[in-house]
């Protein structure tokens, strides 16, 4: 199970042996899989995948015109490869829209046996429905796009990680969807959470929609047995990026609250929320969130949160690439925030598609996952 104590090094050996004795078992071909990194930000999550199936990366060119336009180009033959296509939507997402469309053709004119898209945060995830008169939508836009590219001759399939809605896989005619989830590692990650503060706790979500999120998780074989309350904020969107949390609902007086959330974009939501659970007793809160874009003023927002003890500690996972500019500013602020790895998860699901195994039975399984898991440190973000 995923830990939060100091490791020795022995223990971080030990857990380094037993993923190597892992993935070996997979025993996969490097003449057969093509890993690529999209995008520089993205290359140092695809190598530490690399490393765990002992595969090597496909080296690429991504660059800009001085006009602006992209340009991308795979520098090594991936002829007859299954290729695996690691695409980070952080800053510049449009730019990274673009790319991937670009790879894709590039991907089919080399002749790629099948392409495997794995964009652990999907992008326009969040206008999945038209909220006004005469306005696009965006991931309906984007799916369509992925569907066009796709052609009969190269199987498309795209992989992500804690999808927004489930109703998205609709969008998507042609392109086959694996939505992995993080809720059994949640489940057992909570489970360390709680024992460790000998508390009594709340699971909360900072709206009606992420009531089915922690349902999940509260369901989980980590949790299932245990008394834990559920609470949420109820919340009103006044703008895009802007959101009011006008009540909550649930019972967290004198309680450890722990918030779930699948995205924290300018964090407004979240530490409104858990200002609204602190104003009605809430002892501690901490928050767990799967994308962590921390888009301004997030930053500002969480180191100001924290001073004022509303939030305890942030814990996000790595599915977006900080920039080295909010690397600085979460050490300058100190802020509290410790990195869940979605890498492990990612390898395993990859080395299961090889091997024509069941894909839920990882990401929907707390005791393999916790397995898996084992011994692998929450570790707190030192800025590196
Ligand atoms: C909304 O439905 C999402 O789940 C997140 O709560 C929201 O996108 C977070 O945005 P922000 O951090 O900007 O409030």
């Amino acid at each position: 199970m995923i830990g939060s104590k100091k490791s020795t090094v022995s223990k971080h050996n030990s857990t380094k042996l037993r993923l190597q004795h892992h993935f070996k078992k997979y025993d996969l071909l490097d003449s057969k899989l093509a890993l690529i990194s999209a995008h520089r930000s993205m290359d140092s999550y695809v190598q530490k995948i690399a490393q765990l199936l002992n595969l090597r990366t496909t080296p690429i060119t991504n660059k800009k015109f001085a006009c602006g336009e992209s340009y991308v180009c795979l520098n090594e033959s991936i002829r007859n490869k299954i290729v695996y296509l690691f695409v980070p939507f952080t800053y510049n997402v449009n730019s990274r829209v673009i790319e991937t469309f670009f790879f894709i053709d590039a991907l089919k004119a080399a002749e790629a046996k099948e392409i495997n898209l794995i964009i652990p945060f999907l992008p326009y995830a969040r206008q999945d429905r038209r909220n006004h008169k005469r306005e696009h939508v965006g991931t309906r836009v984007f799916a369509t796009c992925l569907d066009a590219l796709n052609g009969s001759s190269t199987k498309l399939r795209l992989i992500t990680i804690d999808l927004h809605s489930p109703q998205i896989e609709s969008a998507y005619r042609d392109t086959h969807i694996e939505p992995l989830q993080m809720f059994s590692l949640y489940g057992s990650l909570i489970e360390g959470l709680i024992k460790k503060e000998n508390d009594v706790a709340v699971i909360a979500s900072p709206d009606f929609g992420g009531v089915k999120r922690i349902e999940k998780i509260l369901a989980t074989s980590a949790l299932k047995d245990k008394s834990l309350g559920v609470a949420f904020a109820y919340k009103k969107r006044t703008a895009h990026n802007k959101s009011e949390v006008k009540t909550i609902v649930g019972d967290v007086k004198d309680k450890y609250v722990i918030l779930i959330d699948d995205i924290i974009d300018t964090a407004g939501t979240l530490i409104d929320a858990a200002r609204m659970f602190k104003d009605n007793g809430a002892k501690k809160v901490d928050i767990i969130v799967t994308h962590g874009l921390l888009n301004d003023p997030a930053l500002e927002r969480m180191r100001d949160a924290q001073k004022k003890k509303i939030v305890h500690q942030l814990i996000i996972t790595d599915t977006v690439p900080l920039s080295e500019s909010k690397k600085e500013l979460i050490s300058e602020y100190g802020i509290k925030i410790k990195i869940i790895p979605t890498t492990v998860l990612v390898a395993d699901v990859i080395a299961r598609m090889q091997r024509d195994e069941s894909l839920s039975f990882v990401y929907g399984n707390t005791k393999y996952i916790s397995e898996l898991y084992k011994g692998i440190e929450l570790k707190k973000f030192d800025g590196k």
